[in-house]
Parts: C-alpha cells; structure tokens; sequence
C-alpha cells in the first residue's frame, strides 16, 4: 500500500533548531522536493482532486464532452519557495503560473504588500495587469507558518479583482496560527504539524 503523503513528507523533511535566528525550528523541505515519488504526489495533492488524473488536463473531458474544470484559472506562487510548486501545480492542472516576487523584481507597474512573517518583514509585489477580474485563483506555497506571506499574497491578489478559490501548502505550522490569520480562507495543507 502507499504510504500516507503526510508520513512521507513528515519522513523527508529535516528539522533544523535556531534558524534563521534563535527560537525557530526550520522545516526543510529540499529532501521532499528533490524525492521524485514525493514531489509527484506533493504537485497533485496540492492541485486539489479536479485535477487526480495526471492526463487530465491534457485530455480534458468530462462525461458531458466539455472541458474539465479544475475550480481554477491560475496558479499563483510566493518567491522563492512557492515557485518551486506553482510551476509544477500549473502544467499538472493545465493552466499558466504568476509569481507574487520579493519587492524590486519586478519590471512594470505593480501593487505592494508590507508583512510580517516567522523571522522578519518583508514586501511582496505583483504586476498590476497579471490577473484579471474575477479570475480563479489557486494560491501555492511550501510553508504557512504565521500566514503573513499569505495574506499579504491574497490582498494583492483581491486588489487586482481576481479570486482566490483556494490555498494550497505542503505544511502548515498549526501553533503559529497562519489558518486564523487567512480566515476566511480555507488553507489545504498536505501536513499539519
Ligand atoms: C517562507 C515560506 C513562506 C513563508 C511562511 O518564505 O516559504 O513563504 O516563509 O512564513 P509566514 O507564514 O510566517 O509568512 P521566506 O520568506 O523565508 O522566503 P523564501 O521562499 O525565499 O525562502
Ligand atoms: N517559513 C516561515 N517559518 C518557517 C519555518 N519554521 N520553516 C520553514 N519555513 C518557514
């Protein structure tokens, strides 16, 4: 029988006391993502069962004839971390990839978001035209800790009129209260911990 995608994850991921500063226990994830099984499993898990059939988004029909629907029209992804998912979430779903990037990246005219997160602050920003209104979005990252990266993603993504259909992570560090702090928005989380 398969091994439950929460032992497995819960198997490769090392925890690391006192980093990046004293009193945080880092959860690496590169061992998961570099297992091919694991990473496999992570992208579908993530991608929601809409998507189960690794095909479908490339045969696309349900038994009416039409086009599946995944319940979303994009992935989005938080740098650096998230991109690692996003990319690999979209092409299993069948739809495009837009990165929420670290301030100063990118290029043309964009939105900002100040946050907090487990270990410092930073900004986030996203290109003003990357989504449309009222287009789905599923949103991805690795890790919700304090939901700080989160929440400043799904403000900049509400305030370009898109809708986030739905939260997606690897791990959820439930202590830190991240799913309290994105309510009312649902988080999936592959491992709570
Ligand atoms: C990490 C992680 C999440 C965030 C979670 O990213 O990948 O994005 O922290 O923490 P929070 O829930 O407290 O906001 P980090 O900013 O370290 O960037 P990286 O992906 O570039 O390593
Ligand atoms: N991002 C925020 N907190 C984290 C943690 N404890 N481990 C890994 N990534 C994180």
């Amino acid at each position: 029988a398969l091994q439950p995608l929460d032992g497995l994850i819960a198997s490769l991921a090392v925890d690391i006391p006192d980093f990046p500063v004293p009193g945080v226990v880092f959860r690496d994830l590169t061992p998961v993502f570099a297992d091919g099984p694991a990473f496999r499993r992570m992208v579908e898990g993530l991608a929601g069962p809409q998507t189960a059939d690794p095909r479908a988004a490339a045969v696309a029909h349900t038994d009416e004839g039409g086009p599946r629907d995944p319940g979303f029209d994009v992935v989005v992804g938080v740098e650096a971390r998230g991109f690692l998912l996003a990319a690999a979430v979209a092409l299993h779903a069948g739809v495009g990839v837009v990165p929420v990037r670290k301030a100063g990246k990118l290029p043309r005219e964009r939105v900002s978001a100040d946050y907090a997160l487990e270990y410092g602050t930073a900004t986030v920003e996203m290109h003003t035209d990357s989504l449309w209104r009222g287009q789905r979005v599923l949103l991805v990252d690795d890790v919700l800790a304090t939901g700080g990266t989160l929440g400043a993603a799904i403000a900049l993504i509400e305030e370009l009129g898109a809708v986030v259909t739905a939260v997606s992570v690897v791990i959820e560090l439930a202590e830190l209260g991240g799913r309290q702090q994105i309510a009312p928005h649902a988080v999936h989380a592959l491992w709570t911990t």
